[in-house]
Order: structure tokens, then C-alpha cells, then sequence
């Protein structure tokens, strides 16, 4: 590839794995799938390896989090690093509190003891002590999985290779390593002057440090870092978390200084308040406060969701603002055809990362807010949130501004665009407007959607591009020998893109309907529509009345459904789909199929590995069973994962059957294996 083309490619995918991480780790409510996002991953890193100045300070390949290279081996967390539920506001914090006490059947009145500690924005590490010697350092990975870097730990001078004062034979001690403010500036400095891409932000420039291969370079970085809690320990136990730290500390291990155990929420509440006022105070970057239950019985009671513990929460600071100049407003076009602007800004660092993009959803908000092309703006930015432009500024005009105009014309394709009256979207109505094509495609591949594993963006538009693919459905006659002419697919690659489009045939009705990205049908009608209807021909014959008169469906989207199927090409689109062998209509083998686990009753409790808890209870379901929240006497099985806690309790007092998540799965085979459909 070219330069000028690999610049334009490092550009999108910069930008879409940039999104789709928010999407992931923000929202927690992904477009795409794992294997998606890691293929557009790979592309990236190998035209920054190829093109190393290239790389832009915002690149996805410099963020934690990212799945492990294999260039450091692989670490399994016994004890999993989890996250932290998010409260973005006092009220949230005090919800926070409430939730505990009711799961925990405790008085409204009766205070929980917390210990409040400033949430340091590095990366988390763990760090395996053997009678007391520094054995093994890794990072988080994605939890369950890190990456070994024993080697570069050791070369952090605050990180005690010898605990001290009597240590356990095993603890695993948790923290946050971190690079000091003046340290990353002082970096930046350094690599500006050598013409190297800069950091974004501290917790890159750490994350970056920490993955060197070559530890001297480490060495040269002053990383430090502040212990948080243990994992796996050995012949030691604590009553409290404040006991834990206290226990840290005496190891040798550093512990931040600002650490406070409070009585009650309303006082972890003013120690978030007060340090958002200080947090510029310090000498580290801290993106909010990490409120922890103090008791570590009251933990153990609470336990864990997969995602992280139920006595714990990260009390996120309050948004920041900064100014900044809008260089242009850009178009880009969606799936369903929607014109959006996005006002490119000169990058500015604010709240932890730099900024150079932001949304402005339409016409009318553009013009609402008085944003043109050269004003200085102010723009808004909480932690990992996108960004929003706020205001213009217009005092500091000079009049060399731009007002914004809406192209009349489709920025992809060039048809003339249409704005639909009362409505603020503008809209390209050329159905084959390739930028359509490609968004509807990725949508039809999403993971909400019919969840096909591998086509990501690189390989969509090339599919696209060659005339293989025009509409989704083309998908399903794709050839192996077609997938493998594509660039950047091994044999390997194709054959197993070809069998996940295989077996994204029987995703069912509901998220077929999903998948055919009809105007304003959303998960949430097409379950609706799906269960009334039971297949998509009923669908397609329905008027507009009946559509109208099932539950959630408004008239927008029955008029959008009524004139989908209207649409010459989509007369025949359920025969067409069911003559690939997709399915079409809702199953109705419940009965025949799911009988396995009829009258059984079980309970998730715990972290669970190899799917989700809604998954997990989909399975029951779809087996004739029931998934429910409470451990009784009629309980049947707790299927119980690391952090469970008082329900796996309760099931030992009443003899309940537990099950490990292994167990739960054989046995789902099993009954799949019996029934008449498996
Ligand atoms: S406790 C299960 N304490 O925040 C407990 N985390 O969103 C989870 N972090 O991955 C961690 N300071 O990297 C904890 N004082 C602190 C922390 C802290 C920063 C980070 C850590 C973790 C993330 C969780």
C-alpha cells in the first residue's frame, strides 16, 4: 500500500476501533464482534509497524485493554481482574448504596463502612508474590487473561521485589501502575524532539512503557505504582479492606496516601465531592474515586456480577471543558442512509486523552448551536465519553468563518439528498449508495444482529468493492475459493468466515429482523413484532393498522416496515432468505426441542467465562427451563462462578446441587444431544 493510501487507512481504523471501544467498554452495548474488532486491531498494528510515524496519538494499538500480543506469554488470572460499575453523579452513588442494602436485605438506615481511594488512570497490574518473592508481574489483558511482564515490573523501583514483615507463601497484590504528569511531558518532550508519535495521554504512555520488550527502556521511564487489593492469597485472610491495605503497606507494597475509611455513603460522598475540586492538585492523573465496601464479609454476601463486584463502584468525576478551534465538518453517511456532521477539531488534550473529533448529529444542531467551519468552541469531555461541542464562541470571531451548509448531494455517491418534512435527519435515498451498503452490511454482521465472526470492515467493503456482495444476502453464496482471493485472507481466514456465515443462518426471527436494518426497527420492535407475527411473511403482509396495533410499535415504524416490503426488491425477500436456508420464521420447536430441562429451576451466581449471564439463561429457556435471581428449597441447581458469594451460601445450607460452569455446559450438551432437534 501506498503511503498517502496507508495514511487514509490508519485514519478510518483509528477512528472505528476508537468507536467501537467506547462502544464496548463504555456503552457496553458492542456493534461488532470480537474477532471483528481484533482483525481491524491487526491491520492497524501492521501499518504502524510499516509506517511507525504514521501512527496518530489517539491509536487504539497504545490502549490498555487491548487483547494480548504474542510477544509476552500469556498469564491466567486465577482470581479474575474485574471492572467497576460506573456512578456518574452524587444520586448515582447514593442508588449505589441503596442497591447493596436491599440485596443484602439490610435496613435503609443502617450505614454501610466504606473505604473511598482515588481511582489512579494507569493500568492495572498483578503481581505474584512467592513466600514473599516477586515471582510474576502481569497485566489485566481482558481479565481472565494477561500478558506476562515479569521483566518490566521488576524495573519499577516502588514495586518491592522482597516483601517484608512476615508475608504469606502465595499473595497476589493488585494496583495500578501509573506514570507521574511531569514523567509523560517529560516523554513527550523527548519523542517530539526525536519525531516519534506522541502519547495521548499517562495511562498510554504507561500502558506503551510496560509492553517494551526491552526492559531498559522501562527503566528510563519512572512508572510507579499505588496497591489496591490482592487476588489469590494463601494462608492470610483480612476482616476488612482497610485491614488489606493496612497489610499492603507493612509488605512493602505502596499504598496510596489519600485512602479513607468512611462510615457511611453520605461521607464517601463528600470525599468525592472534595476531591474533585483537588483532583488537578496532585501529582498523577485520578479520573474519580473508587468507593469500596469496607467489610469483607458484606463483599462476599454481595459477591460479583461477570463484569465486576456488587460492593464496589468507581464514582466517576464530572465532565471537563475545554476550548478548541472547529477545521472543518465533515459528512458521513449510515446505514440507513442518515447524513451526520462531524466537526473536525485541532486536537486538544482534555480530561485524560486528546480530542479531535465530535459529533453533531444534524442540520438543525449545527445551526442551533452557531457551529462554523473556524470557530473557536468549547467542548465537553467526561472520562471516556465522547466528546460533545458544547458552544461556539462567537466573540473570537475574525470572519474568516464558514457557515455550514448540508451537502444537497450524498457525499459517497453524489445523489441528491432528501430531508424528510418534520424530521431533522437528512437522508440519502439511493438505496445502492455503496457507504449504505457497507454500514448496512457490518450492521447485518453485527453481533445484536446475526453475529457473523470475521466480517469486519477491511473485509466488507473488499466484498463490496469486487462485486461479490451487493445486499446481505449475497453473503450466503459466497464460495470459499471467492473469500480466499480477497486480500489479506489466508485459507484459514475464509473457511471460517465461510462456516460463521453458516451458521449465522438460524439466529432466529427476531434478530433476522434486526439484521435488515429497516428504518427505525430497533431490538426492541422486531422482538415485539417477532413474537406477534411469527414469521417475516406475516411481516410483509401486514398494513399499517395491524402493525400499529402491537405493543411498542408507533406509526413511524409501521410505516417504515409497510414501505420496506413495499419496495419491489423486498417482495420476495422472506422466499429469498428462506431459500438460503436462513431462517425465517420464529422456531416452534420449543416444545419438541426444549423439553430437557422442563420443571427445573437454576441460579447464576458468580462470574461466569464462556458466556454471559443473559446468555446462560437463554440456554435454560430454550431447554424447557427456568432461570430465576433467588436460591429456595425449589431450586434445582446453582451454577455458581469465582466471586459467588451469600447465594452459594445459601444453596450449600439448603443442599441445593452446585454446579460449575463446566458442569452447567456438559450438561447442556447432554440435553441437546437427547432431544429430537440437537
Ligand atoms: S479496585 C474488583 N481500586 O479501575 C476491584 N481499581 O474499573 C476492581 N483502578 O481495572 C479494582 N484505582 O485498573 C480498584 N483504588 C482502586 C483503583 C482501581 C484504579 C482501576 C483498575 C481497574 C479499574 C476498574
Amino acid at each position: 500500500m501506498e503511503r498517502s493510501g496507508a495514511e487514509q487507512r490508519i485514519d478510518e481504523l483509528t477512528e472505528q476501533l476508537n468507536y467501537h471501544n467506547y462502544r464496548y467498554y463504555v456503552l457496553d452495548d458492542p456493534e461488532i464482534s470480537d474477532e471483528q474488532f481484533d482483525a481491524m486491531l491487526v491491520e492497524l498494528q501492521e501499518l504502524e509497524r510499516r509506517f511507525p510515524d504514521l501512527r496518530r496519538p489517539d491509536s487504539p494499538t497504545q490502549r490498555v485493554g487491548a487483547p494480548p500480543s504474542d510477544q509476552f506469554a500469556p498469564v491466567e488470572h486465577t482470581v479474575p481482574m474485574l471492572s467497576l460499575d460506573k456512578s456518574f453523579s452524587g444520586d448515582e452513588l447514593v442508588e449505589f448504596d441503596r442497591r447493596l442494602k436491599r440485596q443484602l436485605g439490610m435496613d435503609e438506615c443502617e450505614p454501610i463502612a466504606y473505604v473511598c481511594e482515588l481511582k489512579v488512570d494507569g493500568l492495572a497490574v498483578s503481581l505474584r508474590y512467592d513466600h514473599g518473592v516477586f515471582v510474576q508481574g502481569a497485566t489485566r489483558g481482558d481479565g481472565r487473561r494477561g500478558e506476562d511482564i515479569t521483566p518490566n515490573l521488576r524495573t519499577v523501583r516502588t514495586i518491592p521485589l522482597r516483601l517484608l514483615d512476615d508475608p504469606p507463601p502465595l499473595i497476589e497484590v493488585r494496583g495500578e501502575l501509573y506514570l507521574p504528569i511531569a514523567e509523560f511531558e517529560r516523554i513527550n518532550v523527548e519523542r517530539a524532539e526525536a519525531g516519534e508519535p506522541l502519547f495521548a495521554n499517562p495511562r498510554n504512555a504507561a500502558a506503551g512503557s510496560m509492553r517494551q520488550l526491552d526492559p531498559a527502556i522501562t527503566a528510563s521511564r519512572r512508572l510507579d505504582i499505588f496497591c489496591y487489593g490482592t487476588g489469590a492469597v494463601e494462608g492470610l485472610q483480612f476482616e476488612t479492606h482497610t485491614q488489606e491495605l493496612e497489610r499492603l503497606r507493612a509488605f512493602g507494597c505502596r499504598v496510596n496516601p489519600h485512602v479513607e475509611s468512611v462510615a457511611s455513603i453520605e461521607q464517601a460522598l463528600a470525599y468525592c465531592e472534595q476531591w474533585t475540586e483537588r483532583r488537578h492538585d496532585l501529582e498523577y492523573g485520578v479520573d474519580g474515586v473508587v468507593v469500596k465496601a469496607d467489610s469483607v464479609a458484606l463483599q462476599q454476601a454481595a459477591g460479583a456480577t461477570s463484569h465486576g463486584p456488587r460492593w464496589a463502584t468507581a464514582y466517576k468525576f464530572p465532565a471537563v471543558e475545554a476550548e478548541t478551534v472547529v477545521r472543518d465538518i465533515e459528512v458521513t453517511v449510515a446505514r440507513t442512509g442518515q447524513l451526520t456532521p462531524v466537526a473536525v477539531m485541532e486536537p486538544v488534550f482534555v480530561d485524560g486523552s486528546t480530542v479531535s473529533r465530535a459529533v453533531l448529529h444534524n442540520e438543525d444542531e449545527v445551526a442551533r448551536k452557531d457551529i462554523r467551519i473556524g470557530d473557536h468552541v468549547v467542548i465537553r469531555k467526561a472520562g471516556d465519553v465522547i466528546p460533545e461541542v458544547v458552544r461556539s464562541l462567537p466573540g473570537k470571531r475574525t470572519g474568516d468563518e464558514e457557515q455550514f451548509e448540508m451537502p444537497r448531494q450524498c457525499p459517497v455517491c453524489g445523489t441528491e439528498v432528501v430531508r424528510e418534512e418534520g424530521a431533522a435527519a437528512t437522508r440519502c435515498p439511493n438505496l445502492n449508495c455503496p457507504a449504505r451498503r457497507l454500514s448496512l452490511l457490518l450492521h447485518w454482521a453485527g453481533r445484536q444482529a446475526m453475529d457473523i465472526d470475521g466480517l469486519g470492515e477491511a473485509v466488507a467493503a473488499q466484498l463490496l468493492d469486487r462485486g461479490l456482495v451487493e445486499r446481505p444476502e449475497d453473503l450466503y453464496t459466497l464460495t470459499t475459493e471467492e473469500v480466499v482471493g480477497l486480500e489479506r485472507m489466508a485459507e484459514k481466514s475464509a473457511r471460517n468466515l465461510i462456516a460463521a456465515i453458516e451458521a449465522s443462518k438460524d439466529r432466529g426471527l427476531e434478530r433476522l429482523l434486526f439484521a435488515l436494518g429497516i428504518l427505525h426497527v430497533g431490538r426492541t420492535a422486531a422482538a415485539r413484532l417477532a413474537e406477534h407475527y411469527g414469521s417475516l411473511r406475516a411481516i410483509a403482509d401486514a398494513s399499517q393498522e395491524e402493525l400499529e396495533a402491537v405493543p411498542d410499535i408507533g406509526p413511524k415504524i409501521a410505516q417504515s416496515i409497510v414501505d420496506y416490503f413495499a419496495r419491489p426488491e423486498n417482495a420476495d425477500l422472506p422466499e429469498r432468505l428462506a431459500a438460503l436456508g436462513i431462517v425465517t420464521t420464529r422456531p416452534q420447536q420449543a416444545e419438541a426441542e426444549g423439553t430437557a430441562f422442563a420443571g427445573l429451576t437454576f441460579v447464576f451466581t458468580g462470574g461466569l467465562e464462556a458466556m454471559t449471564r443473559p446468555e446462560a439463561e437463554e440456554m435454560v429457556a430454550g431447554l424447557g427451563g427456568r432461570a430465576t435471581g433467588s436460591v429456595s428449597a425449589n431450586t434445582d441447581y446453582v451454577v455458581a462462578g469465582p466471586g459467588a458469594g451469600s447465594k452459594l451460601e445459601r444453596a450449600r445450607e439448603l443442599g441445593v446441587q452446585v454446579l460449575g460452569e463446566e458442569e452447567f455446559l456438559q450438561m447442556v450438551r447432554e440435553a441437546g444431544e437427547g432431544s429430537p432437534g440437537g
